[in-house]
C-alpha cells in the first residue's frame, strides 16, 4: 500500500502532507526515511514512524462525533444536513457511516465507521450495550418515574421497553437515563409515557466510550486504540 494512502486512510495526513512528510524525513520505514509517498509499504509487516509516533495501521476507520442539532444521522438526504457533511479531507472520501440514529435535534456522542459488521453487531439488542444521554424535561419529572423505567415502560404504540435507569437531577427537570436498546425516539416517547415532553436530550458515552469534552459541537477526533477496542470486545 502507498505510504500516502496509508497516511490519509487513517486520518493522519492528506496526500500532500504525506508527500511533504516524507520529503523532509518524517516518516520511517523500518527505521529508515522513506523519502517518497508513493513507495510502497506492507502496514501489518512494517514498522512505520510518522513524526515521531509509531503507527498502528488499522483496516477500518473510527470516528467520535460531537454531533451538533440540525444534522440528520445519516450519509445522504435531499433536503437536510448529514453528519457526514461535518467530516472534512480523507475522512469523507472513507464512506464512513453513523453507528445507530440520533434525531436531528439531539446531540452528543456519535460513532462513524466504515466496519459494517462492528456497526450492525454493536446495535444488536442481543448486546445490550448501554448509552446514556442527558435530558431536560418541560416540567419536573413524576414521582415514582425511576421504578417506572425500571420496571419498562410500555409506549404509546403498546412496545415494552426494557428496563432503563434513570437519575434525576436535584429540582427533577432532567438527569440522565441509560438505555440499552435504541428505538425511534425513545427517550421522547418514555418521558411522554410520564405526561411530560424532553426540552433538550445530548448522548454521553456508548458503552464504555464518553464523549471526549474537549470536543465542541460539530468537532471530531479518531477514536483511541482504547476504545477501539472496548468496541471490538462485542464482535
Ligand atoms: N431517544 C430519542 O428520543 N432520541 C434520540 O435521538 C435518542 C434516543
Amino acid at each position: 500500500m502507498r505510504i500516502d494512502k496509508l497516511l490519509s486512510d487513517m486520518g493522519l495526513a492528506t496526500r500532500s502532507e504525506a508527500r511533504a512528510a516524507c520529503k523532509s524525513g518524517q516518516v520511517l520505514v523500518d527505521g529508515a526515511p522513506a523519502r517518497d509517498s508513493s513507495s510502497h509499504v506492507d502496514p501489518e509487516r512494517q514498522s512505520i514512524v510518522f513524526r515521531g509516533r509509531e503507527i498502528s495501521y488499522r483496516r477500518y476507520t473510527y470516528v467520535m462525533l460531537n454531533k451538533p442539532e440540525g444534522y440528520v444521522s445519516a450519509t445522504e438526504d435531499s433536503k437536510l444536513p448529514v453528519v457526514t457533511e461535518l467530516l472534512d479531507g480523507e475522512l469523507r472520501k472513507m464512506e464512513l457511516f453513523p453507528v445507530g440514529r440520533l434525531d436531528r435535534d439531539t446531540t452528543g456522542l456519535m460513532i462513524l465507521t466504515n466496519n459494517g459488521p462492528l456497526a450492525h453487531r454493536v446495535l444488536s439488542p442481543k448486546h445490550h450495550v448501554p448509552k446514556v444521554y442527558r435530558f431536560t424535561a418541560a416540567e419536573p419529572m413524576a414521582e415514582g418515574v425511576e421504578e417506572k423505567f425500571r420496571d419498562g415502560v410500555t409506549l404509546a404504540d403498546g412496545y415494552e421497553c426494557k428496563s432503563a435507569q434513570i437519575v434525576l437531577d436535584e429540582g427533577r427537570m432532567g438527569g440522565l437515563i441509560t438505555l440499552t436498546e435504541g428505538k425511534y425516539h425513545q427517550i421522547k416517547r418514555m418521558v411522554a409515557s410520564t405526561h411530560n415532553r424532553v426540552v433538550t436530550l445530548e448522548r454521553i458515552s456508548f458503552g464504555d466510550i464518553e464523549l471526549d469534552t474537549a470536543l465542541a459541537r460539530g468537532e471530531y477526533r479518531l477514536l483511541t486504540a482504547e476504545e477501539i477496542a472496548s468496541l471490538e470486545k462485542h464482535m
